[in-house]
């Protein structure tokens, strides 16, 4: 019998290496899980449409197949006076790096998200997933024309049900365990945090489709339990964070390893959208006057923050992680995809 995740990700076992935008995911990551029998994202957030076709015609000139990950547009969050005001809050931050934060325009944008999605579509790529809401059902019925299997990532069973009915292959079940952005299709008013598990048997038995787990993965004994609540297939993204193959800038990695940091926690002071991280200074300050606001709010901090990253100041970036960042190691990827098959 062909096991359900060789149907749908073509490999050998159920683990997913996720898609990490902001630099974590590169090439050499994404072929690493692979060559160890797993399935890996690239991540598109961010990037140009011709970083994305270069990364894909990269991945296929070495014979990796791999899915590829893309943040779908919602329309703008915020206005002028409430990103004026956040601005001026949080100005004192851009002081050490000679930043002018309170004078940083608003800026919403798509992300190149047509250019995108064209890339996808000239390029047969196998799977393609979604985060922050549903497709355009134009651009969903056209990839799928294409071959290609379109997954949704969901924070709950009404998400699941609308990815469904839109006509979804499969669906990214994201409990609130995990690192980096939530993918709420409702930023302003996320539902209640769901973890990972009962996410995954509610979404399983409501909908009957393919799904893929996500969030709070520390070790085998995790894995073995999401498949056995119904996951297809379970991606990990903070446990490759610090793996060899990763692009993760070196505050970050030392941040995960750092035993002063000693919790995760919700927040959207960094870009404006719910997001986990290690907790810092800067949430500290800020959390509690941050407002909705993607993508305005990540433009309006991402100078800062490169800054931050390149300075090695911790306290002033965001260190996305998921709930089981203590096990995240150094060394290969691979061995991180081999150890978590080892329960299964
Ligand atoms: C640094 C980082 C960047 C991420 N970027 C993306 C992204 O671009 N697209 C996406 O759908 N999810 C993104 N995520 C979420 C992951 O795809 C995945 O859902 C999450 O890492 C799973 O939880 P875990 O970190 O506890 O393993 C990111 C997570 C991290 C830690």
């Amino acid at each position: 019998m062909t096991e359900p995740w060789t149907q749908l990700f073509g490999s050998a076992t159920p683990v997913v290496g996720a898609p990490m935008a902001g630099g974590a995911t590169t090439c050499a990551l994404v072929s690493a899980v692979a060559a160890a029998g797993g399935f890996g994202f690239l991540a598109a957030g961010y990037k140009t449409p011709e970083a994305v076709a270069a990364e894909l015609a990269e991945l296929r000139a070495a014979g990796t197949p791999c899915g590829v990950n893309l943040f779908v547009p919602g329309p703008p969050e915020i206005d002028e006076a409430e990103f004026r005001r956040y601005a001026r809050d949080i100005a004192a931050e851009g002081e050490p790096y000679r930043l002018d934060l309170a004078d940083v325009p608003l800026t919403h944008d798509d992300d190149h998200w047509h250019d995108k999605i064209d890339v996808l579509l000239d390029s047969a790529v196998p799977v393609v997933s979604f985060t922050f809401g549903l497709p355009d059902p134009a651009a969903l019925a056209a990839l799928r024309r294409a071959g290609t299997r379109v997954l949704v990532t969901v924070t709950s069973v009404a998400e699941a049900l609308a990815a469904r009915d839109l006509g979804a292959d499969g669906l990214v079940a994201q409990g609130t365990e995990a690192g980096g952005h939530s993918g709420t299709h409702t930023p302003r008013r996320p539902g209640p945090p769901t973890s990972t598990l009962p996410l995954v048997r509610d979404v399983t038995r409501a909908t009957g489709l393919p799904v893929l787990a996500a969030g709070g993965v520390a070790g085998p004994g995790d894995v073995r339990d999401l498949v056995a609540a119904g996951a297809t297939a379970v991606a990990v993204g903070t446990l490759l964070l610090r793996t060899d193959e990763s692009g993760a800038g070196r505050t970050h990695r030392d941040a995960l390893a750092d035993p002063a940091r000693t919790t995760t926690v919700l927040t959207r002071a960094f870009t404006g959208r719910p997001a986990r991280g290690l907790r810092n200074g800067f949430i500290e300050r800020h959390e509690a006057s941050a407002p909705p606001g993607y993508p305005a709010v990540h433009h309006l901090t991402r100078g800062m923050r490169a800054a931050a990253a390149a300075a090695g100041d911790a306290d002033r970036l965001h260190l996305w992680a998921g709930t089981g960042y203590r096990h995240a190691t150094t060394g290969p990827a691979g061995a991180v995809v081999d150890r978590l098959t080892t329960a299964l």
